[in-house]
């Protein structure tokens, strides 16, 4: 299976410990990022959605056991009529029992083997809503994109149906075990509707620290934020990195660490002019972005995303530009990357022969993965990659894009929405 090429180095930095300002240590530099997952319980009935199910504890066994240092679960959604898919996970009032609470501490178990730091992302989808609604901001379809009719909350409802059911849900996981929560403030969901200087047209005063007054100071709870450079990608690249330094010297007060997607820590070694134009220049600004970010964060970790081979992940650890290496995509394919590389056996990521412009591409073969790691139950001497496609021959891509053609043209007479990804065959 090809890989992307990878210089010959000593991957032991990426083994060395990280302290957070709570004190609290992850073992080593390896952060699987969040990805939705699709797979947990699905009904009309809000009572019944989000439970996690078999597949969810499947899956976070093989990555907590696959080497890494945190893993951070996909979108737990905090108001069941505001997912961002059918299979999301829910905790909120609405849907909460004492059997939700004990799969909760079911799936913070999965993720902790070996030591491994388990993270709930928690959030609201706000504008990007799939399923019902009842945001802040509500598209209108007439409008076209990227114009939103504005619907400003209340105070109270900031209040109620913001801050109460954050704080409701970073409770429950902390009692079902995680180590901590991020809040996921990226890709126009409702926090970054707030943090977002182009959509948040408010004069009133509202702040993300309401949660942390709930949480006792001096406690070992991590508190994470994910952020989407494409946040700030507004009006002037100028202005828009302006904008988010001011929010990271605030967030740095606040945040045990900062997520961060959009681009690629690690320099592309081919010339932008090979790009499409679009492209060349998200990357442009996603890189000065990215070092302003540096900069500031000094005592909240940053986990920045976009690696490829081992020598680009040490770089960016001994350059300043990361504190953690965050891997999504290439872990759903290897959910024991961290082991390998440990161990000596790769020197870079598996090279899924999509187009790297093909993101939405991307996210559904990864789905798809998940889906298949979710299937089968690791048991002893098995490998945790075992049983998953892998895209990394333009054949199997083919392949992948006919299903997906058939199951997409399939989506709304299918019995329920859940699984949300296609199961794909290979044969
Ligand atoms: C299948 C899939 C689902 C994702 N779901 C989430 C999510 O629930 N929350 C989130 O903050 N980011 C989500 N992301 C984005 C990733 O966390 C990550 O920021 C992005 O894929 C870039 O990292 P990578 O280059 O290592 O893949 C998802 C990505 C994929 C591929």
């Amino acid at each position: 299976m090809e890989r992307y090429p990878g210089k010959e180095v000593n991957p032991s930095p990426l083994f060395e410990p990280l302290i957070f300002k709570n004190g609290v240590i992850m073992k080593n530099r390896f952060v699987k990022g969040p990805m939705s997952e699709g797979i947990c319980s699905w009904g009309d009935d809000v009572r019944t959605r989000g439970y996690p199910t078999k597949g969810i504890l499947n899956v976070y066994e093989k990555w907590s056991k696959g080497g890494f240092g945190m893993s951070i679960t996909g979108n737990i959604m905090i108001n069941p009529h505001c997912l961002e898919m059918p299979g999301n996970g829910v905790i909120c009032k609405e849907n909460w029992s004492d059997e939700l609470g004990e799969l909760l501490k079911k799936w913070a178990d999965s993720s902790k083997h070996h030591g491994c730091l388990a993270i709930a992302q928690i959030g609201h989808c706000g504008r990007q809503t799939a399923v019902d609604s009842s945001t802040q901001l509500k598209f209108n379809p007439g409008l076209g994109i990227p114009e939103y009719e504005y619907v400003q909350m209340s105070l109270e409802e900031v209040q109620t149906d913001i801050i109460d059911r954050f704080v409701f849900a970073a409770m429950k996981c902390k009692e079902a075990g995680f180590d901590g929560v991020e809040l996921n403030s990226a890709y126009g969901f409702l926090l970054s509707q707030f943090t977002s200087a182009k959509h948040n047209k408010r004069t009133d005063k509202y702040g993300v620290n309401a949660i942390r007054e709930h949480i006792p100071k001096g406690n070992t709870f991590l508190l994470g934020i994910k952020l989407n450079a494409t946040e700030f990608l507004f009006d002037s690249g100028a202005e828009g990195v302006n904008y988010a330094a001011e929010m990271a010297e605030y967030f740095e007060e606040l945040f045990d660490f900062m997520g961060l997607s959009g681009g690629t820590t690690e320099p592309i070694d081919r010339p932008t002019s090979d790009m499409p134009a679009r492209f060349a220049q998200r990357l442009e600004f996603f890189n000065t972005l990215h070092q302003k970010l540096t900069s500031i964060l000094k005592t909240c970790k940053l986990f920045p995303s976009g690696f490829r081979t081992v020598g680009g992940m040490v770089d960016a650890l001994k350059d300043g530009k990361a504190d953690g290496i965050q891997i999504a995509r290439a872990a759903t394919s290897e959910p024991d990357l961290p082991n390998k590389i440990k161990s000596g056996e790769v020197k870079s990521i598996l090279w899924t022969k999509f187009p790297e412009t093909e993101f939405r591409l991307h996210v559904d073969c990864s789905g798809s993965q998940i889906l298949a790691m979710s299937n089968i139950t690791l048991t002893d001497g098995m490998s945790p990659s075992h049983g998953i496609p892998m895209f990394t021959s333009e054949e199997a891509c083919k392949k992948y894009l006919d299903q997906l053609s058939e199951f997409q043209k399939t989506k709304d007479s299918r019995e329920s929405p859940v699984p949300h990804y296609l199961e794909f065959i290979d044969n």
